[in-house]
């Protein structure tokens, strides 16, 4: 969406996945101070995110309002808190008649609610698509729901970042690009790498009797999905891959390694939604590290794209054991790649440059496999910059060890 914001993915901060509906001001300031605090503002992350549950229905006069007991000031007094410290607020609604947790719903109510929020001071707003009144189904009708509050939000003349979360239904991919910041492709992403629902999995598979597909998704569901639309993705629209799990502690330490890496590389929003009165050290050095942070950032805001992908049969693994390149263009000539080992055991891989740079060879125009290009790890050392790791160059590969469940970007510099 042409508004001015996330021209690069946003970054924040989500109450949803630690403390659903137990959110209240002191919970969301004490997060918001350490957010700043740690530093987290100063490389980027800018909004802190009300999910599900701060209202309480709507007043006589038909306006959404806060539930007082949660939030003593309102919105608007906690808004001009997060606002003090320097960060910025979103809400959420749900483009139904109630919210996924049974709270007032948009639809309908979409320039009424719209002009509250900006009266608030709203930065951002989360439009979710639970009680859709079975108005989902059809590209059209969501559209109309979506399309409904984008211009409602338009209306306002207040700057407020649009993120749809219809949870990939109706092809968000083809008309969020022209009325919204993001649009989610998936359920919900829960804390795990990949295990998944055995009768209903997130993604559908054919012979299964599921009336829905089930609605949480591992990691690696996200992934083997996102990879279908990096097409769609461009400065102010993106493929919203969910929140990020990292420091929830459900997944080990080279796994939200492995999440982070692929949510800038394919320039998913990075909204984290941990607990931050318990951060560890480990937890803030993969949340901060600054140059898998410049991949998501990147001026140019191209999303990587899967090069190949192979199964690998790792017997202990969930049925996902397989290993896939990831490359992408990045701004100043410099080229992302990422090798994901998605298997249960340790294994080397490599790529040539022609796969690295298989993209600009489309056309007849690939030098680069004549030239030297360094290599960076981005992960080598984690809270500052990228190390060198070697050169690549002619029809070499360099074999990378990978742990397993690992997966580690590696950025290719401008040529020696
Ligand atoms: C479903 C969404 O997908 C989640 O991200 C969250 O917003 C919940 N609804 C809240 O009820």
């Amino acid at each position: 969406l042409d508004n001015g914001l996330a021209r690069t993915p946003q970054m924040g901060w989500n109450t949803w996945s630690s403390f659903g509906c137990d959110l209240n001001a002191n919970v969301i300031l004490d997060t918001t101070r350490k957010i700043v605090q740690y530093g987290f503002k100063d490389i980027g992350y800018e909004y802190i995110i009300l999910d599900d549950c701060w209202s309480d229905g709507r007043n006589a006069t038909g306006y959404l309002q806060p539930n007082m007991t949660k939030f003593p000031d309102g919105i608007k007094g906690l808004a001009d808190q997060i606002h003090d410290l320097g960060m910025k607020i979103g809400i959420y609604s749900s483009a139904g008649t109630m919210t996924c947790a049974r709270y007032a719903g948009s639809l309908g109510h979409e320039d009424q609610d719209a002009a509250v929020w900006a009266e608030w001071g709203v930065d951002y707003v989360k439009y979710d698509n639970c009680f859709n009144e079975g108005e989902e189904g059809t590209e059209k009708l969501s559209y109309d729901r979506y399309n409904a509050m984008s211009m409602a939000l338009n209306k306002t003349g207040r700057p407020m970042l649009y993120s749809m979360c219809n949870w990939g239904v109706d092809g968000p991919w083809l008309f969020g690009p022209t009325i919204a910041n993001s649009w989610r492709i998936t359920g919900d992403l829960i804390d795990t790498f990949d295990r998944d629902d055995p009768q209903c999995p997130c993604v559908e598979k054919e012979g299964l009797d599921c009336k829905v597909p089930g609605f949480y998704c591992s990691l690696m569901n996200v992934v083997n999905k996102v990879v279908y639309f990096p097409s769609k993705a461009f400065p102010g629209a993106w493929n919203d891959m969910d929140l990020l799990q990292v420091g929830n502690g459900a997944m080990t330490d080279e796994e939200y390694i492995t999440h982070f890496s692929i949510w800038a590389a394919m320039k998913s929003p990075m909204i984290m939604t941990n607990v931050f009165a318990e951060i560890d050290a480990r937890t803030l050095s993969i949340l901060q590290n600054t140059a898998v942070l410049a991949v998501s950032q990147d001026s140019a805001g191209s999303s990587a794209t899967r090069r190949w992908r192979y199964f690998v049969n790792d017997t202990d693994s969930f049925g996902q054991g397989e290993i896939q390149l990831f490359t992408g263009p990045l701004s100043g000539g410099d080229q992302l790649v990422l090798f994901l080992n998605a298997g249960t055991r340790d294994r080397d891989m490599n790529a040539t440059l022609e796969e690295i740079f298989w993209e600009s060879g489309v056309g007849g125009r690939a030098p680069q496999v004549r030239e030297a290009w360094e290599i960076y790890d981005l992960w080598a050392d984690r809270l500052s910059n990228a190390q060198a790791a070697g050169i690549i160059a002619g029809n070499a590969t360099i074999p990378f060890n990978m742990t397993a469940h690992g997966g580690s970007p590696r950025e290719v510099y401008a040529q020696t």
